[in-house]
């Protein structure tokens, strides 16, 4: 069988899987889980982070897109329940800045979020190590003035700007790899973070995994990213709490952290 014919039939897979899940039992979901992480892990070993995360789209591991963009980032970029409360809860915090900021969105995705947020920033510079993807939201987002650029943010320089958006992009990632883009942060003056979280306050935070589509609260002991936590210790001015919802049995957290040095 070709790799098109593959890929076409692991998204109509995928898509009967999106319209089962809310029927699923736990235990379904946990043995589907354990079964991708199981795959992903041997699959990707030794592959760039661009070919990784084209082939997390192509076989629509995050889910599938009802228009025919091909780019679908997850149900946590597009259930209005995720969603909304984030928009209102960063567009409340941006516009009580004195000025738009400029912003920078590494691993932007499909863009879905990224397009609610755009009007209360100045620049706006999105960022993604899939390029076909970031070619698809300059086609898709040309109206909107955003500086679509391919860039791997573990490798890359990153680009300047006064706010840095890290949406479910670390969390997967391993931990070398986050330690490296957070060594990158210092030129900015807030980096706004949204990450899944285990509900129950007694959790490991950042346990290592390898690349891949699955998070860490999805890992044998559920676990999530903490980043002023060891062994990142991400130093900060402060936190702030911009909105928490909750998902899949964790919670989705954005927290806005001042960087020192402004
Ligand atoms: C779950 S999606 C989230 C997309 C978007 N931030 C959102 O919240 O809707 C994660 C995105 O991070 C991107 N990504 C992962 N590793 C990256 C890297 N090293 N450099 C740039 N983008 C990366 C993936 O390609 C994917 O588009």
């Amino acid at each position: 069988m070709t790799t098109a014919a593959t890929s076409a039939r692991s998204v109509l897979a995928q898509r009967f899987k999106q319209r089962l899940k809310p029927f699923m039992p736990a235990w379904v979901l946990k043995f589907h889980r354990d079964r991708l992480i199981r795959r992903e892990d041997s699959l990707y070993e030794g592959k760039s982070l661009g070919e990784v995360f084209t082939h997390v789209y192509k076989t629509g591991a995050w889910g599938v897109a009802d228009d025919q963009s091909g780019f679908y980032s997850g149900s946590s970029s597009h259930d209005p329940k995720i969603v909304e409360p984030y928009v209102k809860a960063v567009t409340d915090y941006l516009r009580a800045l004195p000025e738009p900021p400029a912003v920078v969105d590494l691993g932007c995705g499909d863009f879905n979020v990224g397009k609610r947020i755009r009007a209360v920033c100045g620049r706006y510079i999105g960022c993604d190590v899939v390029d076909a993807a970031i070619q698809s939201n300059r086609t898709r987002f040309s109206q909107l003035d955003v500086d679509f650029r391919c860039v791997d943010i573990t490798t890359d320089p990153l680009p300047p700007g006064d706010i840095v958006f890290l949406r479910q992009v670390l969390d997967h990632l391993d931990n070398a790899r986050i330690a490296t883009v957070l060594s990158k942060l210092a030129p900015y003056k807030v980096l706004i973070l949204t990450e899944y979280l285990p509900q129950s306050v007694n959790f490991t935070p950042n346990l290592d995994k390898a690349i891949g589509s699955h998070l860490r609260l999805f890992g044998p002991m559920p676990s999530g990213l903490v980043l002023t936590a060891p062994p990142f210790n991400l130093q900060v001015r402060s936190a702030r709490i911009l909105c928490e919802v909750p998902d899949s049995g964790g919670v989705i957290r954005t927290i806005a952290y001042e960087l020192p040095g402004h």
